[in-house]
This record gives C-alpha cells, sequence and structure tokens, in this order.
C-alpha cells in the first residue's frame, strides 16, 4: 500500500476535500419551466392540505385534553347514542375524508400530465441522455456529438430528452426545469422539458444507484438561442490538434499512448472508446466527476492523478504521472475548448 502515500496522489485527496460543492442546490419551488411549474403548484396544493389536516387534528387534540371525564371515566362505557357517533366520525374523518381527497388529488395529478404530455408543443430539439454509474452521456443526434454531465438547450423551446441507461435505473431530475423520468434498462422514456428563463440548472440523479449516487449530478445550461447555437457550432467540431513540438503535443501523444484511449473518446484524434465521458471539448464544461467539482486547472489535475480520493468506486484508475508529464497533459487537455 505504500505507494498509495505517494504526495501527488494526495493531492487529488486534498482536492477532493477542500473545494466547494461545484454547483448551487436548486429549488422546485423556484421553477423556471412550465413543466416545473406543474409540480411547483403540485406542491403548494399538498402543503395547503396538510396543512388543514394538521390544523383538525391539533385542534381535536387540544380537545381531548381539555375535556374531563371525571374519576374512573376511561372504565365506563360511553352511552350507545354517543358511541355511534364517535364511531362514525372515525369512519369519515379517518377513512372516508383522507382516501377521497388523495384520490382526487392523484387522479387529476394523472390527468394533468397525460393532457399537458398531449399538449406539449412539437419539440424542436432532440438530445439522449444515457446514466451510467456515475455520470451522464449526452448526446446530439443533430450536430452527431457528445457531452457529459451537461446539457444546453435553447432558452423558450421544448426539448425532447430520450433517456435510457447503460447499467442500473437512474432518474433524471432538474427540480427547476422538470419532474422526475426514469432511466431504465432496455427501454427509453421521453421527457419534453422548456427552460423559460436563461440560467445554469443543476440536476441530480434521483434514484439510489450504488456507491456514488449522490455525485451523479449534472447541469442543465438555458442559452439563448443565438448562444445556443454558438455553443452547438463549437461542439461540432472535432477537436483542435496541438502544434507539433509544443507541450500540448506532448500532452496529446501520452494521451494517446497511455491508458486513457481505452475509457475516453477525443474526435479528431484516435481516442474513440466511449466507457467514459467523451472527452472533446472537455475544457468548456463547467464541472467536473459529475458535478463533483468545478472544472478548473488545479481540481482537473487532481482529478486524473486521483479520481479514486474524490469520488471512490468511480470507474477511473489513479495516474502513476511524473510532474512533467502531468503538465502536458493537462496542458493538453486544458486546451480541448
Ligand atoms: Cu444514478 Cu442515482
Amino acid at each position: 500500500m505504500r505507494r498509495f502515500i505517494r504526495p501527488h496522489l494526495a493531492f487529488g485527496g486534498l482536492v477532493g476535500t477542500l473545494t466547494p460543492p461545484a454547483l448551487a442546490s436548486p429549488s422546485a419551488l423556484a421553477p423556471a419551466g412550465p413543466d416545473a411549474a406543474r409540480v411547483a403548484l403540485w406542491w403548494w396544493i399538498m402543503f395547503a392540505i396538510a396543512c388543514v389536516v394538521f390544523v383538525v387534528v391539533v385542534a381535536l387534540l387540544i380537545y381531548a385534553l381539555m375535556r374531563r371525564r371525571g374519576q374512573g371515566a376511561f372504565h365506563r362505557p360511553l352511552p350507545p347514542q354517543q358511541e355511534r357517533r364517535w364511531f362514525s366520525f372515525v369512519v369519515i374523518a379517518g377513512g372516508i375524508v383522507p382516501a377521497v381527497t388523495l384520490s382526487t388529488v392523484m387522479g387529476v395529478n394523472v390527468y394533468g400530465e397525460r393532457r399537458a404530455a398531449q399538449e406539449a408543443a412539437q419539440p424542436r430539439l432532440t438530445i439522449q441522455v444515457i446514466g451510467h454509474q456515475w455520470w451522464w452521456e449526452v448526446y446530439y443526434p443533430r450536430g452527431g456529438f457528445s457531452t457529459a454531465n451537461e446539457i444546453h438547450v435553447p432558452v423558450g423551446q421544448p426539448v425532447e430528452l430520450k433517456l435510457t441507461t447503460a447499467d442500473v435505473i437512474h432518474s433524471f431530475w432538474v427540480p427547476q426545469l422538470s419532474p422526475k423520468y426514469d432511466l431504465i434498462p432496455g427501454q427509453t422514456n421521453t421527457l419534453t422539458l422548456t427552460a423559460q428563463r436563461a440560467g445554469t440548472y443543476r440536476g441530480q440523479c434521483a434514484e439510489y444507484c450504488g456507491l456514488q449516487h449522490a455525485h451523479m449530478a449534472l447541469v442543465v445550461v438555458a442559452d439563448a438561442p443565438r448562444d445556443y447555437d454558438a455553443w452547438a457550432a463549437r461542439q461540432v467540431q472535432p477537436a483542435a490538434n496541438p502544434p507539433a513540438g509544443s507541450v500540448a503535443f506532448q500532452g496529446q501523444q501520452l494521451f494517446q499512448g497511455s491508458a486513457c484511449v481505452y475509457c475516453h473518446a477525443i474526435r479528431g484524434t484516435d481516442a474513440s472508446s466511449r466507457l467514459g465521458p467523451d472527452l472533446t471539448h472537455l475544457a468548456s464544461r463547467l464541472t467536473l466527476g459529475a458535478g463533483t467539482l468545478r472544472n478548473n486547472y488545479g481540481n482537473l489535475a487532481g482529478w486524473v492523478v486521483n479520481a479514486q480520493a474524490v469520488k471512490p468506486g468511480n470507474k477511473m484508475p489513479p495516474m502513476y504521472l511524473s510532474s512533467g508529464e502531468l503538465k502536458a497533459l493537462m496542458t493538453y487537455l486544458e486546451s480541448l475548448q
């Protein structure tokens, strides 16, 4: 085990423990689109119902506490008429009212979701989202490019997400933009969402999927349509090749000659494996490790050197690099804008 306390590996652990969370926590009660607004509305309706129930229960409790029955009253049976009255009260308030309320809420909700799905505007854009333990593969069929853990959408346009998984069940949830939709093996679920405000929205896997379920976040960036087009035009491009002899060029050689290529793809090079995230435009992304870290030089270096210290159990092994090699590799990766 001695090699695991090498200083450069400890650096990875330091990165994991000292950096603040990469993304702020979102609230489902601050919706930024009609699909999340529906969920928020239901939250408030159910909250109001729960408040009424709470008030009634507390009132009954106070009533029961205040009522004096006199010595030994608990052992005397109630008069039959009173007994019947209380029995009907329990049946109505404890059985019928909750059953009617809950079935009405559920019925209206299911009907509303169905209607919303039917009325959903024709999507302008389709994006495939594939869940992995523990990251999100995002593929844009129009343009033919992939990103990871980051979905860009144009503001005001309905976007269709085709959701599936490469391994276990995950659940796609961007509280400010969408309801929860499961990603199920062998099945594709379709979710339509529209972002009405430009912004960066944190999403989270909402179905326990293993050790790093909590570190399976994503970010949806809603861009003004012109910014979106510019972003998509950049993503379509293959990675730029660094000039021969430069430090970035050495990094590229190192990348292609090492274990990196067994898992990652960089379009425009020979690296084309799809086991891990596509790195073609890695440096343009906001986070690393599915929302675990901000994407900056130090965090990326820590992640490359020892991703296990940051996110134990993920499939990326530690890399044993000299400081010169790390610098070259980092220069190359940072050039992947
Ligand atoms: Cu994926 Cu939890």
